[in-house]
């Protein structure tokens, strides 16, 4: 009997010399194959299709200082950039718990993250909101770990892939959960939500200066129009600002878009209040002398976990908490852009005891 031959699979038609949409990058979203494809994006600046570049890996590792044996949380697993270089430093004998709360790309993590041929107990992988680390380490039977990583907000696969709905930059359906299982899509949320909402939430989870001005806006334009695309709010935005010519140059108008779009992505995920138990809850996660480290990308995570970190050091909590905010190198941010607005702050718990631990290089 003759051997069944396996069919070729046509790569996806696209215009032009260069694939434009995320679906086409078929070389970026198959880097086992094309890593040479891969590895020009990355020299040109750019982030492949279906990646995310972790940002400031260095300077995570200088202040968590991971060694064999430690019990590590990484509590925003993405892409497991973080996890991986964690994962190394840990062997022998160490445990990364793993958490995302995204069911879309956990597995795949999970799955890149299993092919180090690591021994199977060294890594366990959960899909939840790190608002309940304190209760999945009591499931887990863990007392305390030596060390949490979290690296806020979303991912690159999140952001670039529309069927998710979380860029203005394409066209997709208004959605922006990180778990697309849980609550209501970001276009539910926006067609029912007051002025007084919206003008809150562009106020509160932006520093949108036109806050005010915007939800009037999208009030009476979801009146004419519902608002369910992505390709919809960015229209419906460019319209308000062109009619109050408030603001007219394209840098402008993009800015205010991606405020627009980063205030309803931290509501219909409720990122403060998730953020806010897990500040609330670390040092029960923490053994004495554990370590946390947290990447923040925008003023109110920041402002957030610096007043976290400080309150816990004036009650005690803390023996010592990052002075200053460390950030990414100019070399970094020049080459990864997503890498500019990162603030890493680290703090440490206090050990039972007195005297030890000095903490994480405070000139870091
Ligand atoms: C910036 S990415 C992390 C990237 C990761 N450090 C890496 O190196 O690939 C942030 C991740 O955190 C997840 N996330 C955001 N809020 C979360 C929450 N409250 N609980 C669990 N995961 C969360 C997102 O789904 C996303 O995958």
């Amino acid at each position: 009997m003759a051997e069944a031959t396996e069919k070729p699979k046509r790569r996806p038609r696209y215009r032009g010399t260069h694939p434009r949409k995320f679906h086409e990058k078929y070389k970026e979203l198959n880097p086992e194959k094309f890593p040479e494809a891969v590895q020009k994006v990355i020299a040109s600046g750019k982030t492949p299709a279906g990646t995310h570049r972790p940002i400031c890996v260095q300077e995570v590792l200088q202040v968590l200082d991971p060694h064999p044996g430690d019990i590590v949380v990484d509590a925003t697993l993405g892409y497991g950039g973080h996890a991986r270089e964690i994962l190394v430093k840990i062997l022998p004998g160490g445990r990364l718990i793993g958490l995302d709360t995204d069911p879309i790309e956990l597995p795949k993590t999970e799955a890149r993250l299993r092919s180090m041929e690591i021994p199977a107990d060294t890594l366990s992988v959960h899909r939840s909101n790190f608002a309940g680390l304190a209760r999945l380490l009591g499931t887990l039977g863990v007392e305390g770990v030596d060390m949490v990583l979290a690296d806020l907000g979303c991912s690159s696969m999140q952001l670039d892939n529309p069927v998710r709905g979380f860029s203005y930059k394409l066209e997709g359906p208004l959605d922006l959960r990180l778990n697309p299982q849980k609550g209501q899509p970001a276009s539910e949320w926006l067609a029912h939500a007051g002025t007084s909402d919206l003008e809150r939430i562009f106020a509160e989870n932006s520093d949108e200066p036109a806050a005010a001005l915007l939800a009037q806006g999208l009030v009476d334009a979801r009146l004419e129009h519902p608002i369910q695309t992505t390709g919809g709010l960015a229209k419906a935005v460019r319209n308000i600002l062109a009619e109050s010519r408030l603001r007219v140059d394209e840098a402008a108008v993009k800015s205010t878009l991606q405020r627009v779009f980063q205030a309803l992505r931290i509501e219909v995920n409720d990122e403060f209040g998730a953020l806010e138990t897990f500040l609330r809850f670390m040092p029960a996660c923490l053994k004495p002398g554990g370590r946390v480290a947290i990447l923040t990308f925008h003023s109110g995570e920041d402002r957030r976990v610096k007043k976290a970190f400080q309150e816990g050091e004036r009650a005690g909590v803390y023996a010592s908490v990052a002075r200053e905010v460390i950030r990414p190198s100019p070399a970094e941010s020049h080459t990864n852009p997503r890498a500019a607005s990162a603030k890493l702050r680290w703090a440490l718990k206090a050990s039972a005891e007195p005297g030890v631990g000095e903490g994480p290089n405070p000139n870091l």
